[in-house]
């Protein structure tokens, strides 16, 4: 830092008002993308939910909380030059940190390739949740997209969130180690909203069965009720936007996947403070 200049704040490379937290002091809705298997399309859904939420007008920014392995920059065709590996050794402001990544989406990276990411002790992730806490004023919608399995690097920010995205496919160990990190927060005390996307799917009705056996076995064996988000279809165009380092969303609009896309964040908005749809009233 250069002295005499004063650190950057966060809301200078945020919204539309710089250095504006929203006056009536909503806060942002954190979504954290998750699954207990890898390679199931969590980087791919978390780039295009935000994608669409910030098609919708919501302040949006992705974090990318899968430390050390972080990829997300790449199917969002962003150079990172600075990542919260640079936050926590001290080396970078927050505000720092914050790049803009497609659709007018926000960006934070977790570095990729870094072992002391992948290693980062309680202290670190937790200082990296309370960074995610100071750009909630600054933004409607912040998604944490997660590495996959059971250990704290995963399950710190899926506590953290105010609504979960557990994503699987229909492959039995994508089912099964969804059924596995469900256990394993619920029995650390989770009692926020899990919501399932079954992805990749050939028909509607292979993710209805999917999505019933999982929530069948968290019911019967963890009390814990999984609701229903939606499916995304297997699709080329998925496959074909993460060659060309772009959201299928954006390259490929007109595609099946992105027309189910639209139906999971309509399935969404109604958690955002502000949204227009209509607020899910709380049962009593
Ligand atoms: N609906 C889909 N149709 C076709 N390919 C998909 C779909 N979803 C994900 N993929 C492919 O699966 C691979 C893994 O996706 P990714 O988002 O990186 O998974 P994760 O973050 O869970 O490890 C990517 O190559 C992606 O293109
Ligand atoms: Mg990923």
């Amino acid at each position: 830092m250069i002295a005499g200049v004063p650190p950057p704040r966060i809301g200078d490379n945020m919204v539309e008002q710089p250095n504006q937290p929203d006056k009536t002091g909503k806060k942002a809705t954190i979504f954290a993308v998750t699954s207990g298997k890898g390679g199931v399309g969590k980087t791919s859904l978390s780039v295009n939910l935000a994608c669409e939420f910030s098609r919708r007008g919501y302040r949006t920014i992705i974090v990318d909380t899968d430390l050390g392995l972080a990829n997300a920059h790449i199917l969002a065709g962003i150079k990172p030059a600075k990542t919260l590996s640079d936050y926590i050794e001290g080396k970078a402001e927050l505000a720092q940190i914050i790049e803009n990544g497609p659709c007018k989406v926000k960006f934070i990276s977790g570095g990729s390739g870094v072992k002391e990411m992948a290693n980062l002790d309680d202290n670190g992730r937790a200082r990296i949740c309370v960074a995610i806490e100071d750009l909630s004023p600054f933004c409607d919608v912040i998604l944490l997209d997660t590495g996959a399995g059971v250990s704290r690097g995963v399950t710190d920010f899926v506590s953290m969130a105010d609504h979960t995205i557990l994503v699987t496919t229909s492959n039995f160990a994508a089912i099964a180690d969804a059924y596995g990190i469900v256990k394993v927060v619920v029995q650390d005390g989770y009692n926020k909203p899990i919501h399932c996307v079954v992805n990749r799917v050939r028909s509607p009705e292979e993710a209805e069965q999917v999505f019933l056996k999982l929530k069948g076995c968290t019911e019967r064996f963890l009390g814990f009720d999984l609701n229903w988000l939606g499916l995304l279809p297997e699709d080329s165009s998925v496959e074909g936007a993460v060659l060309k380092r772009a959201p299928f969303s954006e390259v490929f609009p007109g595609s099946v996947a992105a027309r189910y896309l639209a139906k999971l964040v309509s399935g969404l908005e109604r958690f955002v403070a502000g949204s227009k749809s209509t607020p899910q009233v709380a049962k009593s």
